[in-house]
């Protein structure tokens, strides 16, 4: 385990913010994990647990040490006829996961193709995309204490996952490091392609050769249409969640506006996305200091270059802004900021 001080973390997190760590460490296995947790760092700040770094957002230096959640592991768990339970270590790119599965034809997380991060930071937001969610698969997640090293795990049930939160962003945060998931997946899967666009992408193929691969493959032509790649242009997907607010107040919006989209829940409240209010308010492709708001996905902030956090923030705010004062919203950043 080598300990790299003051080190840049440019390329540990997706935005490409020039952000550097106190200390940066990979942790390769459990042992090392835990000794990095366990030890008396005498730094500002408590370590701070990197997966893929795709949904956090540097606006300073951190003061403490950085641990890089290295586990590496995948496998068959066991084997109940058309379903098996697959197990994966924190490390393991999410979309390389999703690949394997895909290859091996057992279904169940093909529509979250794509997604940057790791494994272990799926539960955390309960990643969702093109009307799949983690939750419809997670089985169960394994867990490290970091006042104890002890490892314990969670049923999915005990996760609390909800849209774009789970206990991980509430009760358990800061307090545990997760180290593997493990995931119900079928081998003769039934396909989820009613999101509109990967309706008309799968509609266009004969009905025989709407399989496992072609949802695979439709939601990554989707995303690489709609969605920045991070190698790319620095983003972190979408900034902010969106909204579910009252029915009321969602009439209220429409009567104030034209064809307002809009998802309606079971629990009778409303979504709305979040990049239609911010494209209403005129920010979409639009700069503010070096940070810009994606031109064909107004939900992405990216960093074109030279932003620092503090642009991003920045922009933000005045996003933010600009939504309270337009429709009485307030948006909610999914991403974390530091
Ligand atoms: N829209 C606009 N202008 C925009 C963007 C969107 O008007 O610039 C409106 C359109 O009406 C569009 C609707 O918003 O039909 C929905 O847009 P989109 O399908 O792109 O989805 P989203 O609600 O903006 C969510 C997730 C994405 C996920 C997509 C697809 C959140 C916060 N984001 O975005 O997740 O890929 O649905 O399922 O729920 C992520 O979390 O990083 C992410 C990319």
């Amino acid at each position: 385990m080598k300990l790299k001080y003051d080190f840049p973390l440019r390329r540990w997190n997706s935005f490409g913010i020039n952000a550097s760590a106190a200390v940066f460490c990979d942790a390769a296995s459990l042992e090392d994990l835990r000794s990095l947790l366990l030890r008396d760092w005498q730094l500002p700040r408590a370590p701070l647990l990197l997966g893929g770094g795709s949904n956090l957002l540097f606006t300073d230096d951190y003061e403490g040490p950085v641990l890089h959640v290295g586990l590496r592991g995948i496998e068959e768990r066991a084997d109940g006829g058309d379903e098996l339970l697959l197990r994966a270590a924190a490390g393991e790119n999410w979309h390389g996961l999703v690949r394997y599965c895909v290859e091996r034809g057992w279904g169940g997380i093909e529509n979250l193709a794509l997604i940057p991060g790791s494994v272990g930071a799926a539960p955390v937001q309960n990643i969702g995309a093109y009307g799949v969610e983690l939750s419809n698969t997670l089985v169960e997640v394994e867990l490290m204490d970091r006042d104890t090293g002890n490892i314990h795990s969670l049923s999915a049930a005990d996760c609390l996952l909800a849209y774009r939160d789970s206990i991980f962003k509430g009760e358990l945060k800061n307090r545990v490091v997760i180290t593997a998931v493990t995931l119900r997946l079928s081998r003769r899967p039934k396909l989820e392609y009613s999101y509109g666009a990967l309706t008309a992408e799968l509609q266009r193929l004969p009905s025989a050769d709407r399989n496992l691969r072609a949802v695979f493959e439709a939601v990554c032509r989707i995303r690489r249409s709609k969605l920045p790649d991070p190698a790319v242009i620095g983003n972190a997907g979408s900034f902010f969640k969106n909204p579910i607010i009252a029915r009321e107040r969602y009439e209220r919006i429409a009567e104030r506006f034209d064809a307002v989209p809009h998802y309606p829940l079971p629990d009778g409240q409303v979504k709305i996305p979040a990049g239609w209010l911010i494209e209403q308010c005129g920010w979409k492709g639009k700069q503010l200091g070096n940070a810009a708001c994606y031109e064909r996905q107004a939900l992405v902030l990216v960093n074109p270059g030279a932003a620092s956090g503090q642009d991003i923030l920045n922009l933000a705010r005045a996003i933010q802004d600009s939504v309270r004062t337009t429709f009485d919203l307030e948006l909610t950043p999914e991403v974390t900021i530091l």
